[in-house]
């Protein structure tokens, strides 16, 4: 899970995988891939990979293809680490080197590389043509290619279609890249196109990541948000970048939540990252990142644009639009905070604005690093009376379910308040239980942004003992609440546990007490204060 930055059903699926083991699924889960084929797409893209920058070294046309990186400020090594190529003019160049039966044609077309023409019986390659820039997974496996015209042909970018390993809309370009190089990301630069991420990569901005020639998913976010909790997002400063901003922020919106952080780079009319970077150089393209505009502040531009907010007209205009808008944040102090800056700003009061808003969307598990079920799985649209008598969790002990919500929603450790209070019965609890959320609370505190996964990683090679077990037991369990219900159940299960932790206290202190009836000084400052804390009867 930690290295390939996967969810824990991924990687149990990729260990299966590789042993030839089945996986046993519930019924109604979702069908199970095949992996031999999987395996058979990535090999032959593989190879089309190495021959395309095999081409780039030694095909006839080498020297234009090579000319044309080269004039647009590439060195060798940056083609190198990308793994750019170059897919040769002519028909059947791959299809020649690499369609050698029939069962290499059907795999290559099923990668998108060769394209069959139903009508004529005509099989042709892809991509003729065109520098190659190979897609490659979080793993480093080649999934998909994008090929650039050497002029000004049309269409400028190809890319290769959607197939059983290629999702356009989840994947990052250089996101393998930049991981690679760093072994934690302070921050992702979400740009629009392959020559951006190279040409940052070039100034030793390595850290950039593109989209695949659409608009940002909360996929996409999720993915970035795996590596690393600042997203940046460069815009190119068109018409194009100014509506994809737009719709940027409403992919956020609903994924953003505490710790996770996103800023809104508008980069000068007619530039993009590549132009800017090699017009002004890497420390100013820096220092815009920098600068970058926070989330919050493009969301209240962009909902007071045209608003006179001096008139009360404006100004509820104003709470009609940014409402939708804050409605799809996950609830929190984020939110919150969002509220009471929409209340300053229509002059409303902070009650009346939560009276208007619309009941919570429930942004079922969109946010759990460690699981991701169906967004139509029966539990997101089951109405739910009783939380904590959800069947699903009934199961579990109060410690258990507290590390099972904090396993799920790592950002929960900022609820300081009700944890804390716990921490002193835990420290040294005979409890496994205990101790293992004592632990989790002190290893997330340790290394603040941390993915779960690698918490969990990091896990065995600390402690041997029922705690592992307790901790791969817990992260194995569905998520059946959404965020926001899943913070509430973590606070009443912290309550609980603080009475519970308290009751006992008291008893073991009641029995001291009767046995030694001279009391120490530390035994009596304990009695006071719990006789501080109980309530009147
Ligand atoms: P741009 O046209 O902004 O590309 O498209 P660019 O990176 O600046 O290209 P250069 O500098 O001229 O080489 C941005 C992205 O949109 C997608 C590609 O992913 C591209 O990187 N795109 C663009 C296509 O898929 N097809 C196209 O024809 C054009
Ligand atoms: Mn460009």
């Amino acid at each position: 899970m930690e290295y390939d930055r996967v969810s824990f059903p991924e990687a149990i699926e990729q260990i299966a995988g590789k042993l030839g083991i089945e996986v046993p699924r519930e019924e109604g889960g979702r069908p199970r891939t095949d992996n031999k084929e999987k395996q058979n797409l990535f090999s032959i893209l593989e190879k089309a990979n190495l021959f395309y920058q095999e081409q780039l070294r030694s095909h006839p046309e080498a020297d234009r293809a090579q000319n044309y990186l080269r004039q647009r400020g590439l060195s060798s090594q940056i083609a190198h680490r990308f793994g750019i190529g170059y897919a040769p003019s002519g028909w059947d160049n791959l299809l020649k080197f690499a369609g050698k039966n029939e069962d290499d044609i059907t795999l290559l077309t099923e990668a998108g590389l060769i394209v069959t023409d139903d009508e004529k019986q005509r099989r042709y390659d892809r991509f003729r043509e065109r520098i190659m820039f190979p897609i490659r997974d979080t793993r480093g496996r080649v999934i998909a290619f994008g090929g650039r015209v050497l002029g000004d042909d049309k269409p400028k970018y190809l890319n290769s279609p959607e197939t059983p390993v290629f999702f356009k809309s989840r994947e990052l370009y250089g996101l393998y890249e930049a991981n690679k190089l760093s072994s934690r990301l302070e921050q992702i630069l979400i740009v629009e196109g392959y020559m951006d991420v190279v040409a940052l990569a070039q100034f030793d901005i390595n850290f950039a990541a593109a989209t695949l020639g659409t608009s940002a998913t909360a996929q996409h976010l999720e993915k970035a948000f795996r590596y690393t909790q600042n997203i940046v997002f460069s815009f190119d400063g068109d018409e194009a970048g100014r509506k994809a901003a737009r719709r940027a922020l409403d992919a956020a919106l609903p994924v953003i939540s505490e710790g996770r952080q996103v800023h809104f780079l508008f980069l000068p009319e007619g530039e993009d990252p590549d132009t800017l970077v090699r017009n002004k150089g890497a420390d100013a393209f820096l220092s815009r990142i920098r600068q970058a505009k926070p989330l919050s502040e493009y969301l209240f531009e962009q909902v007071s644009e045209g608003l006179n907010t001096q008139s009360t007209e404006g100004r509820s205009q104003l709470v009609a639009r940014a409402l939708p808008l804050l409605g799809q944040i996950p609830q929190g102090v984020f939110r919150n905070m969002m509220l009471n800056t929409l209340s300053a700003l229509s002059q409303l009061p902070l009650a009346d604005l939560e009276k208007l808003q619309p009941a919570a969307k429930s942004h079922s598990n969109k946010s759990t690093p460690l699981k991701t079920p169906q967004d139509d799985s029966p539990v997101t649209t089951r109405k739910r009376t009783s939380l904590a008598a959800h069947s699903g969790y009934q199961s579990m002990a109060l410690e258990e379910r507290a590390i099972f919500l904090l396993l799920n929603f790592p950002g929960f450790i900022q609820l300081a308040e009700h944890i804390d209070p716990l921490l002193g019965y835990f420290e040294n609890s005979d409890n496994i239980k205990s101790t293992t959320f004592f632990r989790l609370v002190r290893l997330l505190r340790d290394k603040p942004g941390a993915s779960i996964n690698s918490v969990i990683g990091r896990w065995a090679g600390l402690y041997d003992d029922e705690s592992c077990e307790c901790i791969y037991q817990l992260a194995n369990r569905e998520l059946l609440t959404t965020q926001d219900e899943s913070r509430q159940l973590f606070i009443d299960t912290l309550k609980r546990l603080k009475q519970r932790c308290e009751a006992i206290a008291e008893k073991q202190l009641i029995e001291k007490l009767s046995k030694h009836p001279q009391l120490d000084d530390e035994t009596l400052n304990k009695l006071n204060e719990l006789l501080l804390k109980r309530k009147p009867s």
